[in-house]
């Protein structure tokens, strides 16, 4: 089918580096003579009709920029059958051949389920949490953990002044990933993620008397969110070392500021190939990074993907911050 308009939206919790992919995939699609509509707040503006035309002007002045000049939501409607025919009736009175949708799992399958109803879809990993099995990478992972690393940075200087433990909670819902890698980059004594189980008393606490024998008075543990609560870990490690200790939530911070280097090439890469494959007509694809490429996959193969948990990279994590 051939392809004249597209649309872009982008879904589920914003990411660094969103509004750099809207920039390429909007300037892509003008370079091959389409035009392109933006589509406000996720699957919530194809319902409501909240749709308007772009140019390369529309995305001047946003490479730079955290959040999306879109928005974003959640959109429970999308998920009923009368939700997907408002969409599926607006994309046609909009003139909508084929969607860019840039979000997580969640919002890839939505763009599976318009995709079976005849509008091809394109999905662009666009995520701090990294958990999208069909790729080693999501846009606005590198900025969260920049991000998380400078705030624990911060964290570190009153934890040393005042010999304390800080337990920090790091984002990356039911995923490890974002704690693993912020863990290393910050020294963490120790790193909990839920794809790890552990015991608090001997990977905790027995990590702590043993660096206290070597003289270390202060201690960063990094606890991914689906590990469980802060203010729990943290008061269990004062009763059982005597350590003053203190939780910390980074929260939502997290999820804001200007993308790395890495987040805007990233970006720009995999909008302009979500576009170059709409433009030739294939939908029903996700872009992705592999290995050091880029890549698409079939959007049904895509969501039965599993990914794994770098097992290696959490021991190497520990044993050199003993
Ligand atoms: P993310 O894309 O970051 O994983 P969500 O899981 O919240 O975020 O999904 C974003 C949106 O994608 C949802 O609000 C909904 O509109 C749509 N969506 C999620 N799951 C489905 C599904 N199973 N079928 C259709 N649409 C879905
Ligand atoms: O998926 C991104 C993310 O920030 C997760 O790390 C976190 O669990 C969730 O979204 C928070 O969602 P909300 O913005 O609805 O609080």
């Amino acid at each position: 089918m051939e392809v004249k308009t597209i649309g872009v939206l982008t879904s589920g919790g914003d990411a660094p580096g969103m509004n750099a992919v809207v920039r390429s995939v909007v300037r892509t699609a003008i370079s091959l003579g389409l035009r392109v509509m933006g589509i406000r707040r996720g699957y919530n503006g194809l319902i409501d009709g909240d749709i308007f035309e772009m140019n390369l002007r529309s995305v001047s002045d946003i490479i730079h920029r955290g959040g999306t000049i879109l928005y974003t939501a959640r959109s429970p409607e999308f998920k009923t059958e009368e939700g997907m025919q408002k969409a599926i009736a607006n994309c046609k009175k909009f003139g909508i051949d084929g969607i860019v949708t840039i979000g997580g799992d969640g919002s890839y399958r939505g763009a599976r389920d318009l995709s079976i109803r005849g509008i091809p879809c394109i999905g662009v990993p666009g995520t701090i949490d990294n958990d999208i099995s069909s790729t080693d990478y999501t846009i606005g992972f590198d900025t969260a953990m920049n991000t998380a690393t400078e705030m624990i940075d911060r964290l570190r200087d009153t934890t040393q002044s005042h010999e304390r433990c800080s337990v920090v909670e790091v984002m990356g819902r039911n995923a490890g990933y974002l704690a693993l890698q912020t863990g290393i980059a910050v020294g963490a004594t120790a790193i909990l993620v839920p794809e790890v189980p552990f015991d608090i008393d001997k990977d905790i606490i027995a990590r702590i008397n043993k660096t206290q024998i070597s003289g270390k008075k202060h201690f960063i543990i990094i606890v991914a969110e689906g590990v469980g609560n802060v203010n729990a870990i943290a008061k269990e490690i004062e009763a059982k070392t005597g350590i003053e200790s203190r939780a910390t939530i980074l929260g939502h911070v997290q999820r804001g500021g200007s993308p790395t280097v890495r987040d805007r090439v990233m970006a720009s890469l995999m909008g302009y190939e979500a576009v170059r494959l709409l433009s030739q007509g294939i939908g029903n694809r996700v872009v992705s990074f592999r290995g050091d490429k880029i890549v698409n996959y079939d959007i049904h193969e895509a969501l039965s993907m599993e990914k794994g948990f770098d097992y290696e990279m959490y021991k190497m994590a520990h044993i050199i911050s003993i």
